[in-house]
């Protein structure tokens, strides 16, 4: 593998990233004061964030990157923003990795959008979108650039390393996700076909020169648009496709599993599922810890185009905006579904652990919760449904007289709605799906609530990640059960109150 980069092009892009970290850094310091900045979340220094990017193990850190504008709070002027972490939970903010610098990549409404990394050897080596639109005409290429360190990168001086095919949709042609198949390396990338949202596949020996190898799967009309930020990964014995599909109503992060076929290069698949149904979770990126585990991280926020969509919620005020959500293990279970969990690493970041016993929430009785300071906690439900006879049980969050956000387990119809219509001023609606039940026919549900957000695990298969923007004021928590008792266990955690637990920098 041979990069190269000239020494003019290396100037230009030093230049981009200087200015836009001094952007960052002249106001970083006031950002961090911001009241809605969450506890344990990664966020920007400050300004704009989307999309996780690039998320790989490399020479013992895990190194996130993610879409960042660095000049202003609204997404425009793509760069790649930078932190690294040794566990997943404590994070060390880089200088910024990617600017756009180049005539293929400098653009307003563009820039160097979504994409992924890959170890190939010594170097750490990206891949990633370089958006353009001129004279109103949007093209999309896939751009490499590479890194010794892991945290100063170079752009290879033949970009863009892969053109749109022609049977594809170059204004549509985006986030190219690599890995490594035996000797050759492979990338999917989101694009159309006819129309149809499809994932691209193309395969290299040199991670330079790529043969387009034709549609590794199409949605048929029936998955949405456009499938944003695929990511396609081996999981036991199948493969996993995900995406976040355009104008699929309420559907925005999907996975496909079934088994690939290197040969012909299609995937067929079996199963499909949500990733995450609250309203705050997109275009998600996995990658393999070194012990195997598949970890994930989401972006935490939606775009307007989305059906609920009611705002960026509080945090442009602040100078800042959107968080990613905590990582996730990701497992197959044998129902054929993927499994979700916290990893493992969350627990570094549990102090004052409380038994609160086996509760029983009496009906129509508002049973009154601490858990910590009642704003940034872990609270982990075990609900005994063989004991309980109550038709449902409402949790209430961050509540106060004038703010409440509402889990209402309804266990009669076996139904979930998650309610921020009264959580603060901005974000509003409700999100619904089918309660999922443990084996045993009981419930778990694991919440994670920080300054700006909640969180939500219930049973292995339903996660809903869900941004709020309450006060401080408003942090009373209680159940309250209707219909009849509710019959739980209960254990709590606080968990860190302020980003300085939780970054080096
Ligand atoms: C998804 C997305 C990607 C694109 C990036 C631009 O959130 O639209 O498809 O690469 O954001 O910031």
């Amino acid at each position: 593998m041979e990069f190269y980069q000239t020494e003019a092009d290396k100037q230009r892009l030093d230049r981009q990233i200087g200015r836009a970290t001094q952007s960052v850094n002249a106001v970083k310091d006031i950002v961090a004061q911001g009241r809605f900045r969450q506890g344990y979340h990664l966020m920007p220094p400050a300004y704009w964030m989307n999309d996780p990017n690039g998320f790989v193990y490399f020479k013992g850190r895990y190194h996130l990157f993610y879409q960042h504008n660095p000049y202003s709070a609204v997404w425009a002027n793509m760069h790649w923003g930078h932190a690294s972490s040794e566990d997943l939970v404590h994070w060390t903010h880089h200088p910024i990795a990617l600017a756009p610098s180049e005539p293929y990549d400098t653009c307003f409404r563009g820039g160097c959008y979504s994409g992924s990394s890959v170890v190939a050897g010594e170097k750490l080596v990206i891949l990633y979108t370089a958006n353009l639109v001129e004279h109103g005409v949007q093209t999309q290429k896939q751009c490499l650039a590479w890194s010794d360190d892991g945290i100063h990168f170079s752009k290879y001086h033949n970009n863009p390393v892969i053109d749109c095919p022609k049977e594809l949709d170059a204004a549509n042609f985006r986030d190219p996700k690599i890995w490594k198949h035996g000797n050759l390396w492979y990338c999917v990338v989101a694009s159309k076909i006819n129309g149809d949202a499809c994932c691209a596949i193309f395969r290299s020996t040199d991670l330079i020169q790529w043969e387009y190898k034709g549609v590794l799967v199409r949605g048929e009309g029936k998955l949405g648009s456009m499938w944003e930020c695929p990511d396609f990964f081996p999981l036991e014995d199948k493969y996993v496709l995900q995406f976040s599909p355009m104008n699929l109503g309420v559907y925005k992060t999907i996975y496909l599993v079934g088994d690939m076929d290197y040969d012909t290069c299609r995937f067929t698949w079996k199963t499909k599922g949500e990733i995450d149904a609250g309203f705050d979770f997109y275009g998600p990126q996995t990658m393999q810890a070194p012990d195997g585990r598949r970890i994930m991280v989401g972006w935490q926020n939606a775009w307007d185009w989305m059906p609920w969509f009611s705002g960026f919620g509080a945090a442009p005020m602040e100078n800042w905006c959107s968080c990613m959500s905590i990582p996730r293990e990701i497992t197959l279970g044998k129902d054929g579904l993927l499994h979700f969990k916290p990893a493992d690493e969350m627990k570094l970041l549990r102090s004052s652990a409380q038994d609160l016993g086996l509760l029983k929430c009496a009906k129509e009785i508002k049973q009154n919760l601490t858990v910590g300071d009642n704003i940034h906690f872990e609270l982990h439900l075990d609900i005994d449904l063989h004991l309980t006879n109550a038709d449902s049980l409402q949790i209430h969050i961050r509540h106060s007289d004038f703010e409440d956000t509402v889990i209402q387990l309804d266990f009669k119809n076996q139904v979930l709605t998650f309610d921020r219509s009264h959580s603060d001023f901005c974000m509003k609606g409700t999100m619904t799906r089918p309660l999922p039940l443990n084996s045993d026919g009981n419930l778990s549900l694991d919440l994670f609530s920080d300054t700006s957000s909640i969180e939500l695990f219930v049973g292995d298969t339903l996660c809903m990640d869900c941004a709020i923007f309450a006060e401080n004021k408003s942090n009373k928590l209680f159940f309250e059960s209707f219909g009849g008792d509710t019959i739980l266990n209960a254990h709590s955690w606080q968990m860190p109150r302020n980003e300085k637990d939780i970054t080096n920098n």
